[in-house]
């Protein structure tokens, strides 16, 4: 996909798609005299529906063909909410409209500034190039997804540099996002550890990362007891990938995140077996491993001020005579026994050792896990936003703004020490599950903040109810990479702090 930028003048109609976004409440007379296609006419529609809400499509047809079609997108009041969102609906719905050469038409926008103009187009090619993925991985007659050769932006107001800056990120990022969405919707058998590592391998190899993969014997010599525990029941063995990008310029304040991702491939429950009807869902069990691994993948190709860690422990939560067996009392990486009230509640055991792990082995600033962790996170949230859970405000504050920006929206919940007695164990020094049916969520973060050692900046984010669901491109449901573009964007911000120290 090619990128300029063109000044105002929109005589040359070889392009045949025009994407005209809408600030909300625009009048159709005002877009029409700023669009000013020369003698182009279109087959009638009814202008005064047209109010430009957030993801309002309309779509103009032309009555030769030698003019383009307009696509109009709504972007509803400022502050524009998930733009991203918005191009990727409107996109989707007008797929076989586009064109090998696409217009965006910026001139609409009211006065932004360079940054924002930016974001701006970042979002808009993120957008389209998700809007055109095609998930279909596994039909016979698969189709690959058709991108336009070239797009280009009427310059407005805006450097070009802002413009063109944003539109390769947002493809960048957009690639990487399309492959985490395919590796979450893999079934099982197609992403066990073994292609969780080789996707891994390729990623490390095309962006220049170190990768270490610790085999199931590794495991076993440095003591990965509870997810070693957790892949008993299973036919294959456990994997833990240990993925470390350094900028190759990062200056003396450069600052350290350590992610650590929940890569159960699929969760049966264990022998604390789950229902038949949604069990298949199960398959997305390592979203969270999917966003950390989407994330460094991004951060090296962005070549990010920032050092990144991932670690991404990953097995299958299968049934078998070896199984965990409820009520059992396992070790884990840190030392610290736990008692396996419930075999379902995998998810924290095998992070219990990547969060140690990471406490051990990798000082850091910040460090942050995200987890398909608990049915509970989707009751109190539903799919509309993921849960973070930190003692730390200003880590709290600075992510849910990013996921805000990025349209992957957080919600904080308390993580008050009044929890911990919830999952304190008669014989082991933790146990799985809460005493009470109650505050799921939360009682799963205070498990996991017992093998941080109090870190200052540790934050989990649930995303149980976001990393799969409903989604534009799909009629069922998909992977939704809930985490990578919120990440990313965090780490962006992050590296600017970091300039102005
Ligand atoms: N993977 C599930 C959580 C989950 C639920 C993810 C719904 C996506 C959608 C997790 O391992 C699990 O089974 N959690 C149980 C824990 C319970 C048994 C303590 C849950 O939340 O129901
Ligand atoms: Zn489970
Ligand atoms: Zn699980």
């Amino acid at each position: 996909m090619k990128f300029s930028v063109s000044g105002h003048d929109l005589n040359d109609l070889n392009n045949n798609l025009f994407i005209v976004p809408v600030p909300g409440d625009t009048d159709m007379t005002h877009i029409w005299n700023r669009i000013k296609i020369p003698g182009a006419e279109y087959v009638p529609f009814s202008h005064s529906q047209f109010k430009a809400k957030a993801g309002e499509t309309l779509h103009l047809i032309p009555r030769s063909k030698n003019e383009p079609c307009i696509l109009l997108v709504g972007l509803g009041k400022k502050p524009y909410q998930d733009l991203k969102m918005t191009f990727l609906k409107s996109t989707h719905t007008y797929k076989k409209w586009f064109a090998t050469q696409i217009t965006i038409i910026l001139d609409l926008l009211e006065t932004e500034d360079e940054a924002s103009i930016s974001f701006f187009a970042e979002s808009a090619i993120k957008g389209i190039v998700l809007g055109l993925h095609e998930p279909a991985l596994y039909k016979e007659d698969r189709k690959e997804a058709i991108y336009p050769q070239h797009v280009s932006f009427t310059r407005g107001r805006y450097a070009e540099e802002s413009i063109l800056n944003g539109a390769h990120k947002g493809f960048i990022k957009a690639e990487t996002i399309g492959k985490v969405i395919d590796l979450v919707n893999a079934p099982a058998n197609y992403k066990t550890p073994v292609e969780m590592a080789e996707w891994m391998k390729r990623s490390a190899n095309s962006r220049n990362y170190k990768l270490m993969v610790l085999e199931k014997k590794d495991l076993i010599e440095q003591g990965w007891h509870a997810l070693l525990a957790v892949n008993r029941g299973s036919e294959i063995p456990a994997k833990c990938m240990i993925a470390e990008y350094t900028p190759k310029h990062g200056g003396e304040n450069l600052k350290t995140v350590v992610l650590v991702g929940k890569g159960v491939t699929f969760d049966t429950g264990g022998l604390s077996i789950k229902t038949n009807d949604t069990m298949y869902y199960m398959k997305s069990d390592m979203g969270g491993a999917a966003a950390v691994m989407g994330t460094i993948d991004l951060a090296a190709a962005l070549k990010l001020k920032v050092k990144v860690v991932a670690i991404v422990p990953t097995t299958d939560n299968s049934v078998d005579a070896l199984a965990i067996k409820p009520g059992e009392v396992i070790n884990s990486y840190s030392g610290k026994t736990i008692e396996v009230i419930n075999t379902d509640a995998e998810g924290r055991l095998i992070l219990a050792d990547g969060l140690a792990y990471a406490i051990k082995n990798h000082p850091c600033d910040y460090l942050i896990d995200l987890a398909t962790l608990t049915g509970n996170i989707v009751l109190a949230l539903g799919t509309e936003a993921a849960g973070i859970m930190t003692q730390n405000d200003l880590l709290a504050e600075s992510l849910s703004a990013s996921g805000q920006s990025t349209g992957e929206k957080l919600w904080r919940m308390p993580v008050w020490d009044d929890y911990k007695k919830h999952i304190e164990s008669d014989i082991a020094d933790i146990k799985n599950l809460g005493s009470k049916p109650l505050a799921g969520a939360i009682t799963s973060a205070k498990f996991l903040e017992f093998f941080t050692e109090g870190h200052p900046a540790y934050a989990h984010i649930d995303i149980a109810g976001t990393a799969f669901g409903a989604y534009p491109t799909t009629e069922g449901y998909s992977g939704t990479a809930f985490g990578v573009d919120l990440l990313i964007h965090w780490l962006e911000k992050l590296q600017k702090d970091e300039k102005t120290e």
